[in-house]
């Protein structure tokens, strides 16, 4: 199969190849999303061929509006309404109710909830218009790789699988959505996966939020039934760093002093100082701030795990804000290894 670069010109054809049930990569602010018609059971068993993704792990309907959610909806909860008004079109995605007897369990994985998204991108909403139902939208990657920041990663993974790909630039917050689950009336609204959308940002707008407690610790069974398979790791062994110049210094001293070699991620301020060493190769994020990281983070990784180094470090950022969804993408791509002096 021929896989075609589709951009705002080529919409129409896009979504004509959507209804017919075939896979069309679409730009969304986090990450590009694999589309398929949520409706279609053949065309959401395919996401999960294309991917290789476990087949019990749900996946994101990304609808256009309020409106075309609330179809397949069962109630929607008090609190998801003041979450849409203030977070969409944005990265937030509300887990609700269904609808009985609307979409597969190859959409739910089986679950009586469903998940929604309507993601802030110009393009993706007009796809979405076009094609008249909403989209099914995991990242566009290989599982188990970084998710694809730009429609040049989509193609790395999925030519030749996929009817298209709309190109709409590169992503610009580059990690995925927060996902938060709204039908837990014990646990109250809880966040299954930190995104941009923050922990603080949404307490402002419903009160009280709560974590998932197997975000904090790893030995608990998780929730969010994603959660539990591996995700974003590099074929590099990555390991964190705490961002200040002189532990970066021991870092590489201590990798070089191994005849290692080495692959910085991080921001421009520390790659001036480490440009001319040999054994070093550099992917700036430019200015050092959590927001460039978080951007960066994914293209970064793919960026690095194509030269030939031996093992890559990454800095840490306080976890809090945005910090707390960078964080929790790079240490699962770091398997937790913290670079210690
Ligand atoms: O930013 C994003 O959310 C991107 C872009 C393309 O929109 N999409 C994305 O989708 O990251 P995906 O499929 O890779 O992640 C969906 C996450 C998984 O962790 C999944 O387990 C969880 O949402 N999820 C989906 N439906 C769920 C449900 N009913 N209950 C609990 N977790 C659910
Ligand atoms: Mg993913």
């Amino acid at each position: 199969m021929e896989t075609k670069r589709f951009t705002a010109k080529d919409i129409k054809e896009a979504a004509a190849c959507l209804r017919q049930g075939q896979l069309v990569s679409f730009p969304t602010e986090t990450v590009y999303g694999l589309g398929a018609n949520a409706l279609s059971e053949a065309a959401v068993k395919q996401v999960y061929e294309v991917k290789g993704r476990p087949s019990d792990n749900p996946l994101i309907v990304h609808v256009s509006s309020k409106e075309m959610m609330q179809k397949y909806v069962e109630e929607l909860p008090e609190a998801a309404d003041r979450l849409i008004q203030h977070f969409w079109p944005g990265p937030l995605t509300l887990i609700v109710p269904m609808k009985k007897g609307t979409f597969s369990s190859a959409v739910t994985g089986g679950l009586t909830t469903v998940a929604f998204r309507m993601p802030n991108n110009p393009l993706t909403l007009e796809l979405i218009k076009e094609a008249g139902v909403p989209l099914v939208g995991p990242s566009a990657n290989t599982s188990g790789k970084p998710s694809p920041t730009t429609a040049d990663h989509v193609y790395h993974d999925l030519q030749g699988k996929i009817a298209g790909i709309l190109d709409g630039g590169a992503a610009e917050i580059g990690v995925e959505s927060t996902v938060l689950d709204l039908t837990d009336s014990l646990a109250g609204p809880t966040i299954l996966r930190p995104g941009a959308v923050t922990k603080e940002a949404l307490t402002k707008v419903i009160g009280a939020v709560a974590i998932d407690q197997h975000l904090l610790s790893e030995k608990e069974a998780p929730k969010a039934p994603g959660m539990k398979y591996k995700h974003y790791s590099p074929d590099v062994p990555v390991w964190i760093v705490r961002n200040e110049p002189e532990e970066w210094h021991n870092a590489v001293e201590w990798a070089t002093s191994q005849k290692k070699r080495v692959g910085l991620f991080a921001g421009e301020d520390i790659v001036s100082l480490f440009g001319e060493e040999q054994r070093v190769e550099c992917y700036s994020f430019g200015k050092n701030t959590v927001e460039q990281a978080a951007r960066y983070l994914f293209s970064g990784l793919r960026a690095l795990d194509k030269m030939d180094i031996d093992v890559v470090f990454a800095p840490a950022f306080p976890e809090t804000g945005l910090g707390e969804a960078y964080m929790n993408r790079l240490k699962k791509a770091a398997n937790q290894k913290i670079f210690k002096n």
